[in-house]
């Protein structure tokens, strides 16, 4: 069975087997989307208005200043993976609870798992604290980080600021977009060291 099958049979058990609160509440689940053979997969936080009422995550404004940034580094949105922590809209776009990240923890595991990516790229601080819970991603974002989880075969992690947050304020604006060009040199050394 291809990756993409794989994700596709993965979406349809998770959607039964996800215990999450949230289910009840949003119109209906946003599960990740994108290259399931993709090298880079991004993850958020969790849909908003756009995303649960489309289906798809980052299809709203900080999709589409997302899908900006990809431009200047030569990627389309179709070329990587994009997903969320969790699946769900939170009411009124508050954030995740911890027990709604840990109800769509495995989901997002068992994604990772079939991708198998070069690289994770965290947009912005829910997204890296569910891996790296003590960073702080003002002091993280822009800065390759290197561990190996039990059970994941990525090693590569790159915080960034989140797209939302970019959006409105100019100086963090460019701050990623700084961040975001350094992606192709981080990829071009994950290939290297993965060589020797
Ligand atoms: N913000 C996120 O974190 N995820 C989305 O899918 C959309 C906006």
């Amino acid at each position: 069975m291809d990756k993409k099958q794989e994700l596709e049979n993965l979406h349809i058990k998770w959607k039964e087997e996800c215990q999450c609160k949230l289910k009840k509440m949003a119109t209906q689940v946003v599960p990740g989307d994108g290259d399931a053979n993709a090298e880079i997969v991004f993850i958020g936080e969790a849909p908003g208005k756009s995303e649960d009422a489309q289906g798809i995550p980052f299809v709203g404004a900080a999709g589409k200043f997302l899908a900006k940034m990809l431009e200047l580094i030569n990627l389309k949105r179709e070329d990587v993976y994009i997903t969320n922590i969790v699946k769900y809209r939170p009411p009124n776009n508050r954030d995740p609870l911890p027990k709604e990240k840990a109800s769509c923890r495995e989901w997002l595991l068992d994604e990772l798992k079939i991708i198998k990516p070069k690289l994770i790229i965290f947009l912005g601080r829910h997204a890296m604290n569910n891996f790296f819970p003590d960073l702080k991603i003002s002091e993280a974002h822009g800065k390759l980080l290197v561990k190996k989880f039990k059970g994941m075969s990525t090693r590569y992690f790159f915080p960034l600021y989140h797209p939302a947050a970019a959006l409105y304020n100019g100086s963090m604006r460019e701050t990623l977009k700084d961040d975001f060009k350094k992606i192709p040199k981080v990829l071009k050394e994950i290939r290297k060291y993965e060589e020797n």
